[in-house]
């Protein structure tokens, strides 16, 4: 059974300002929730489902089988342009992120992502590549510091790396409890007060692992190159580090000049290519947080494209 409870469902679908005729890609299927939600408001178009987690792929196969304008591939999301070329696809009318692992992935003890199970430290989303016992067994002791302290914002990510150094050059470092135990062996018993001691560490590898940064602003480029006038990017983040980029991103986009502040004119002629649709993030509400509270981290940004003008002032559609 693939359990995954959609967050800010209601929320995302609504931000996406759906078409019923329009071209949809979810980039984060997972079980099919918000996929499922989408497809539902599509009476012509179609809905492109992606997950890199063959698990996700068949999940999702199931769940969206009864409608004809739904389409999973089993595909990483960096790579939208090739997929939608190869679709015949040109335009579409919103993409959906909704990042991170799915509750299915946390709660398999074999998938090595949670250090509350004993299981081998595996970690990919894909079942391909590299496997995070393999980075922790391979990396200098440098490279596992800046590793810990980049992706896991860890205050000792010194300590653990070199206690993982001198763990390993007895016995190599193979599972989430021998790890999670090098951890909370190298932190100090005061910094348990912010939750498990390896829940950083544990967050680090995974994006190292699945390179889960890199990609997000990859795919949200291509997407909005691809979003006709009037479609929507919506991203749902859970975490500071993808937050940011996001924001970032989607700030940029509604921005356009690029001149410093202190310029007294805009000599950069770059005029906004879209507008915030969230101009605070969403969160999730009172009721979400009780029912599940995995949501308690999730925010959702969303842009909508605007149409650009040459002239320096922007239209909607
Ligand atoms: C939070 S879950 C999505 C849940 C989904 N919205 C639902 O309603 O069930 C994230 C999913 O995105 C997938 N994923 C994460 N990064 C990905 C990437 N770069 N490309 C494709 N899939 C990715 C994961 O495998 C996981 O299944
Ligand atoms: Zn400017």
């Amino acid at each position: 059974m693939f359990s995954h409870q959609p967050v800010l469902l209601h929320e995302a679908v609504e931000a996406l300002h759906i078409r019923e005729n329009g071209i949809y890609v979810d980039g984060t299927a997972g079980g099919g929730g918000h996929s499922e939600a989408i497809v539902k408001r599509l009476t012509g178009g179609r809905l492109i489902a992606l997950d890199q987690d063959p698990d996700a792929v068949k999940a999702a196969a199931e769940r969206l089988a009864p409608y004809s304008q739904a389409q999973v591939i089993h595909s990483n999301f960096r790579r939208i342009g090739s997929i939608l070329d190869s679709l015949g696809i040109e335009r579409i009318d919103g993409l959906l992120l909704d990042l991170g692992v799915s509750s299915h992935q946390l709660d398999t003890p074999q998938r090595g992502f949670s250090y509350q199970a004993d299981a081998p430290l595996d970690m990919r989303m894909s079942r391909e590549g590299a496997t995070a016992a393999d980075l922790v067994n391979a990396l200098t002791v440098e490279e596992l510091s800046s590793l810990f302290f980049r992706y896991g914002e860890e205050k000792f990510s010194r300590k653990i790396a070199a206690a993982i150094v001198r763990e390993r050059e007895k016995a190599p470092v193979l599972t989430t409890v021998q790890l999670a135990q090098i951890v909370c062996g190298a932190v100090p018993f005061a910094a348990r007060r912010d939750g498990h001691p390896a829940r950083r560490v544990f967050q680090a590898l995974r994006i190292a692992v699945n390179g889960e940064l890199d990609v997000i602003p990859q795919a949200i480029e291509a997407a909005f190159e691809r979003l006709t006038v009037g479609g929507v990017i919506a991203v749902i983040t859970f975490h500071s580090l993808e937050d940011r980029i996001v924001k970032q991103q989607l700030a940029a986009l509604c921005r356009g000049c690029e001149c410093p502040p202190d310029f007294p004119v805009c000599v950069c002629g770059k005029t906004p290519r879209a507008r915030t649709l969230t101009r605070k993030p969403l969160e999730a509400s009172r009721q979400e947080l009780e029912r599940n509270p995995r949501s308690r981290s999730a925010k959702l940004r969303a842009i909508q494209k605007i149409e650009q003008k040459g002239d320096g002032s922007h239209a909607l559609f």
